[in-house]
């Protein structure tokens, strides 16, 4: 078994009961950090303090995504998402290599950053952000930052044109997000979702200026 410790405490935030529930885990037992995140009973809540407030970095890594632990990524996506997806998106992140991670929090599965690329007419490729999600409790400590600024990396290191995605217009947060890396919103595209509300959807773009050679 990959548990190592478990610490229980309670806390009342806001006059309400919750319970706080600090767990070191090996990757063995990631599935049950996932189904804890589920549950509707468990309130599990990783405190900003623990990762910034002792002026320590969380101990954050990322590693590639394979045939072998893609299932990480659908355990992600089923509670990070309202959407079913297909096994094309997950090709086309297996296919992109270094362009889609999961990211560890101390060795827990908790977040993702999965993209497809695109060759655009003329050759040049751009990058499209498939998803980009961060379990709730871990939000806030710079892990959504870290996969995203690890994509930008390499989009500037491989002389990628541009990296986009759509984003639901009342996703204000996500939206704030995306601004501070330099994304700009490029196009509006109304009912581009089919069962959720709202139904419309920004474009999200971000253009890298592109060596001479490869235009
Ligand atoms: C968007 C998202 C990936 C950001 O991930 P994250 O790990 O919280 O991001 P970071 O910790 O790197 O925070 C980046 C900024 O977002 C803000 N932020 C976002 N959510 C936050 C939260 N719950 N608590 C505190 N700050 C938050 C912070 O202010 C931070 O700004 P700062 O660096 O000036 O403090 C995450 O909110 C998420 O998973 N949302 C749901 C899925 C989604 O909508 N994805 C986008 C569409 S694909």
């Amino acid at each position: 078994m990959g548990l190592v410790t478990t610490k229980w405490a309670y806390s009342r935030p806001n006059g309400k009961a919750c319970l706080s529930i600090f767990l070191s885990l090996s990757k063995t037992t990631n599935r049950s950090l996932l189904f804890l995140s589920r549950s509707s009973r468990l309130f599990v809540r990783v405190e900003r303090k623990t990762a910034m407030g002792t002026g320590r970095e969380a101990s954050v890594s990322l590693d590639g995504v394979r045939d072998k632990n893609v299932m990480q990524l659908k355990k992600l996506n089923t509670v990070l998402f309202p959407v079913r997806y297909n096994d094309k998106y997950y090709a086309d992140a297996i296919a992109s290599g270094e362009f889609t991670k999961l990211a560890y929090y101390s060795d827990i599965c908790v977040g993702a950053i999965a993209c497809r690329l695109e060759k655009k007419e003329g050759g040049a490729m751009r990058v499209y952000i498939m998803t980009l999600g961060v379990l709730a409790p871990y939000r806030g400590i710079g892990i959504g930052s870290k996969l995203l600024n690890h994509v930008l990396d390499i989009c500037t290191k491989q002389n990628i044109s541009e990296i986009y995605l759509h984003v639901q217009t009342n996703n204000e947060d996500a939206i704030k997000f995306y601004k501070k890396f330099g994304f700009e919103i490029t196009d509006t595209i109304q009912d581009y979702y089919i069962n959720i509300e709202p139904r419309d959807c920004y474009v999200v773009t971000k253009s890298f200026a592109q060596s001479e050679a490869s235009k």
